[in-house]
């Protein structure tokens, strides 16, 4: 085998050990909840909306850092649309995807290469389509270190909003 083929093998032999392991560890549950924008209000496009979430610290899960990956769907997406390798919806479900972030759930520690997310997020103009229609803005969090020890817990709160430009 040649020196190239190995290296193009190799990332995908550990992705697979490394999700075939995760899977016996994982529960799916709602344990953060999307505290702003609230369920059922509305959203200006260029706007900037107050982005508040609560993850799922304490109870069974102590983790340092959660991250999150935050975005709005035209549809309210389901467990089974997230790929499953690294819990997000496909880019191409998003009509926006405001990113990847990373709670801080202790004072003082280090930041990752992910920032926190912010106070506010401002939604672009979509296509006049979703005018006074339901849009879905959607959290996938990743709770490591929760009891029994290893598991991880995986949350995906949605809140429906109602796009009026
Ligand atoms: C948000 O409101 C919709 C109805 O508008 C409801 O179906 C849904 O369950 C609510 N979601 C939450 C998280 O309360
Ligand atoms: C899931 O994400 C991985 C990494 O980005 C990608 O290689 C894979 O094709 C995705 N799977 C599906 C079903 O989209």
């Amino acid at each position: 085998m040649r020196p190239s083929q190995a290296s193009a093998i190799l990332p995908i032999l550990l992705a697979s050990c490394a999700f075939a392991a995760l899977e016996k560890r994982q529960t799916n549950d709602a344990v953060g909840t999307i505290i702003s924008p609230a369920n059922g209000s509305s959203i200006t496009p260029g706007t900037p909306f107050s982005f508040q979430y609560s993850d799922g610290w304490g109870g069974a899960c102590h983790p340092a850092y959660t991250p999150i990956s935050v975005g709005i769907t035209a549809y309210r997406p389901t467990w089974p649309d997230l790929n499953g390798s690294i819990f997000k919806l496909p880019d191409s479900d998003y009509l926006y995807y405001f990113g990847d972030y990373v709670i801080l759930n202790d004072e003082g520690i280090p930041p990752m290469s992910n920032p926190p997310p912010p106070s506010t997020f401002t939604l672009p103009e979509l296509d006049p389509m979703y005018n006074g229609q339901e849009i879905y803005l959607s959290v996938a969090e990743q709770m490591f270190e929760c009891v029994p020890a290893g598991h991880t817990v995986y949350s995906f709160p949605i809140n429906s909003l109602q796009y009026n430009p």
